[in-house]
């Protein structure tokens, strides 16, 4: 008797154990910078298993037709989770609200769309399990590599919040920042300076309007090349145009690394770009980036993961959201602000 037991305890341990060696050797890479308590690598293993090949095939879709919508989203990250934690609160309607405050200037409405969209196709398929707040973070980290860069897990399980923080907003770093005030802005939610110069090089697409770097036009503060202030000079004719620059001159639409050999040719936009080139603090940093492409993917992606875990909202607090655009109206269940809303969260459940 007591080795049959023996026998079934073994063999049933054996089989977890090896359960357990397949599901983290085939998410869960080696080395990843530690994950707060309620997150994990595979956290819809099981009830949602194709989230994140639906939401990598619908962007490939997306990103075909406006390229620009990968960098949107990987702004639209960044100002989640650096105001009130990554709690989908960018998101949210409301008059006022967060995404419309002076330091959100330029956020594309049509990002903010595919968010949604891309939360509708996995509700349809799963139910609602999936929160608007993993969203942004895994349509931020398939914007970097389907446009060139770096491929990397983040870990999820985040739950969506019930407000938006307006005052929030002054937290995030305006473009005229130097270095110093740079690094102590980061310094204080844990980044290093690695962290702040990897973080910065997201900045390797995209565009940027009149408004944000008009002043750097004609200044003597940070180096500007000659060309580049005579290109933008010709864009902006006066800081309040609507136009718009590319945030790297020589590869606008590519996720690499040659940000970083833009600003050793102070080509660099932003006050806060040029100056990490400047800076005793940065500028090794910045020559590490530049030499070295894979130094800088894999100081990113470890950057982007610690973002990504920002004060977030884990287990039973926060919501998932029936729509990114609105709160649920009870916290534990249904939503009861339209019959629209009612439809879909009992879709959700069946
Ligand atoms: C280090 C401090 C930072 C400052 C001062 C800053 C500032 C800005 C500003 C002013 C714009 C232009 C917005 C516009 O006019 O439309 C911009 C664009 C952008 N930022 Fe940053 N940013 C910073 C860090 C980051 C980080 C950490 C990320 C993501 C990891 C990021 C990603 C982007 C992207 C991708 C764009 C282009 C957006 C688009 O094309 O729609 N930035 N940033
Ligand atoms: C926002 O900040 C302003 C100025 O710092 C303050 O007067 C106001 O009470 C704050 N509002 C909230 C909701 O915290
Ligand atoms: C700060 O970051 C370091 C290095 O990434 C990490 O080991 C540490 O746990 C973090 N501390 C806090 C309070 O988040
Ligand atoms: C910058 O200076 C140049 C030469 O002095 C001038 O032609 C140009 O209009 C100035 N641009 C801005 C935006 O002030
Ligand atoms: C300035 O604009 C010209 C013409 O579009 C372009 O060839 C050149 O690369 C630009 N230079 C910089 C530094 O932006």
């Amino acid at each position: 008797m007591a080795s049959v037991s023996g026998i079934v305890t073994t063999t049933s341990f054996c089989i977890l154990f090896f359960i357990s060696c397949l599901l983290s050797a085939s998410s869960e890479p080696l080395e990843r910078p530690p994950i707060v308590d309620g997150l994990s690598w595979n956290f819809y293993l099981t009830n949602c298993p194709r989230l994140e090949r639906t939401v990598t095939s619908h962007l490939q879709k997306v990103f075909k037709q406006d390229s620009g919508q990968a960098p949107a989203l990987l702004r639209i990250f960044f100002h989640d989770c650096f105001v009130q934690g990554c709690d989908g609160s960018i998101l949210l309607d409301g008059s006022p609200n967060e995404k419309d405050q002076a330091a959100n200037i330029g956020i594309r409405p049509e990002a903010l769309q595919t968010i949604e969209d891309l939360r509708s196709l996995v509700h349809k398929q799963c139910g609602r399990v999936v929160s608007c707040a993993d969203l942004v973070v895994l349509a931020a980290r398939d914007a970097v590599s389907l446009l060139g860069g770096p491929k990397f897990a983040v870990p999820l399980g985040r739950k969506d919040g019930l407000t938006f923080s307006i005052n929030g907003t002054r937290n995030l770093p305006p473009p005229s920042f130097r270095t110093g005030k740079l690094l102590d802005t980061f310094a204080a939610r844990n980044f290093s300076a690695t962290d702040v110069v990897a973080l910065s090089g997201a900045h390797t697409f995209g565009r940027a309007h009149c408004s944000t770097f008009f002043n750097r036009i004609n200044q003597t503060g940070t180096p500007i090349d000659p060309f580049l202030a005579k290109n933008l000079s010709k864009t902006c004719p006066t800081s309040q145009s609507s136009n718009t620059a590319v945030l790297d001159v020589r590869t606008p639409n590519v996720f690499d690394n040659k940000y970083y050999v833009n600003l050793a040719n102070s080509q660099g936009l932003f006050t806060s770009d040029q100056d990490l080139f400047s800076d005793s603090r940065t500028k090794g940093i910045v020559n590490s980036f530049a030499s070295d492409q894979k130094v800088f993917f894999d100081s990113f992606a470890d950057a982007v993961v610690k973002l990504s875990q920002l004060d977030v909202l884990t287990g039973k607090q926060g919501q998932i959201r029936a729509k990114c655009s609105v709160a649920n109206t009870k916290k534990e269940g249904l939503v009861v602000t339209s019959v629209v809303e009612e439809d879909m969260d009992l879709r959700g459940h069946i």
